[in-house]
């Protein structure tokens, strides 16, 4: 695995936002579309409830409120941004980009914009690059943003994916500081990829086989629900653990791990692994659900809302999942 370990990038993020949408969907409801049961899921995932997009949204839709929620929460223009990194695996479109839309909303000139398709390792993938964009000065200011209508790729016959997933969007400015004036920083990263183990969770309508292996075609996502909770106890657990020994900090000098919110059952056994208290965990879980490339932004906002995160707090964010993939940033919060 690379580990970067990156002192003083200079990198600073300068504001978070998110979105969900209004409609809910329980475990009481899904009790009525498969043989489950609202005892089962919580135990067995931790979740309650997830959202679930209108007809009418899509992913560019619940982004561009993630933003909005940024502008409006800190009082920042976007008109400025030179990038927008946006990952998705449910986009509107395959082209144009999901970004692009984003683009073409807000109205920015001289931006690019790209999607990225890393599955639940999206947004600290988009992280990492957005660090190598700003500390090569090739830009200044960068949108980040993970933002996922899952629930229009979910079998809703299908119990063993269906409880899971949610959709909603989270974003993330991402700008160069001067370093005398700011704490914050991206501190060290890492990624590692397992493709041979990449059809373990696929979503596939063109490529009829990974290796081998036979795919269903419909667009909808399948897994191996057995085999991901495997390898994120294994592989993820020891990318971690690397992260953090590459970089000289422990679990008990970081103040809150940020982990792709898979299940919760998932969370706590990293944190058991890795050495975090359950309660350095931020989990967003319970009343969202599976929500891939969105799940870390969410997760981290509620606890910047609620004053648990604060200026000068270590975060580890650490995505993984679909490729299977996995991405980990420590960073210190500076908002
Ligand atoms: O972010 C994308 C990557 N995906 C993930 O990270 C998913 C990782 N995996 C998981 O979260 C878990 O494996 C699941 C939540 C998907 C499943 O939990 P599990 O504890 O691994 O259950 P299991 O697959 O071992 O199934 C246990 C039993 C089975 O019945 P038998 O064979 O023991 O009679 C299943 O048929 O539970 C049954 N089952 C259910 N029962 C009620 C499976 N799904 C359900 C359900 N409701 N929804």
């Amino acid at each position: 695995m690379t580990i970067s370990t990156l002192v003083h990038s200079h990198a600073t993020v300068t504001a978070i936002g998110t979105y969900v949408p209004d409609r809910i969907l329980s475990n009481q409801d899904l009790e009525k579309l498969v043989d489950t049961s609202d005892e089962w899921i919580l135990k067995r995932t931790g979740i309650r409830e997830r959202r679930i997009a209108s007809k009418e949204q899509y992913a560019s839709d619940l982004a561009i409120e993630a933003v909005r929620d940024l502008i409006n929460r800190y009082n920042k223009t976007v008109q400025d941004v030179d990038y927008i990194i946006l990952a998705t695996s449910t986009p509107d479109s395959f082209v144009p980009s999901v970004a692009s839309r984003v683009q073409a909303f807000f109205g920015m000139q001289n931006c690019g914009a790209a999607d990225l398709q890393a599955a639940c390792a999206g947004f600290t993938s988009a992280l990492q690059m957005a660090n190598g964009l700003l500390l090569s000065k090739l830009c200044r200011k960068i949108l980040i943003i993970g933002t996922e209508t899952l629930s229009r790729a979910t079998d809703y016959t299908d119990r063993t994916t269906c409880i899971l997933f949610g959709d909603g969007a989270g974003a993330m400015l991402v700008e160069t500081t001067d370093p005398t004036s700011s704490p914050g920083d991206i501190l060290a990263s890492n990624a590692s990829t397992d493709g041979e183990q990449g059809h373990q969770v696929y979503r596939s309508s063109l490529a009829p086989h990974i290796g081998s292996f036979e795919l269903s075609q419909n667009s909808m996502l399948v897994q191996n629900g057995k085999e991901v909770y495997r390898w994120a106890l294994s592989r993820v657990a020891a990318g971690i653990q690397e992260l953090l020994d590459g970089s000289g900090y422990t679990a008990q000098t970081i103040d809150w791990f940020v982990p792709h919110n898979a299940n919760q059952r998932i969370i706590d056994a990293l944190s058991e692994r890795v050495g975090f208290a359950a309660q350095q965990a931020l989990s967003s879980i319970e009343h969202y659900g599976n929500t891939s490339a969105a799940s870390i932004p969410l997760a981290l906002d509620a606890a910047v809302k609620d004053g648990r995160v604060q200026p000068g707090h270590l975060l580890l964010l650490y995505g993984f999942g679909g490729g299977l993939t996995q991405a980990g940033v420590i960073m210190r919060w500076s908002i």
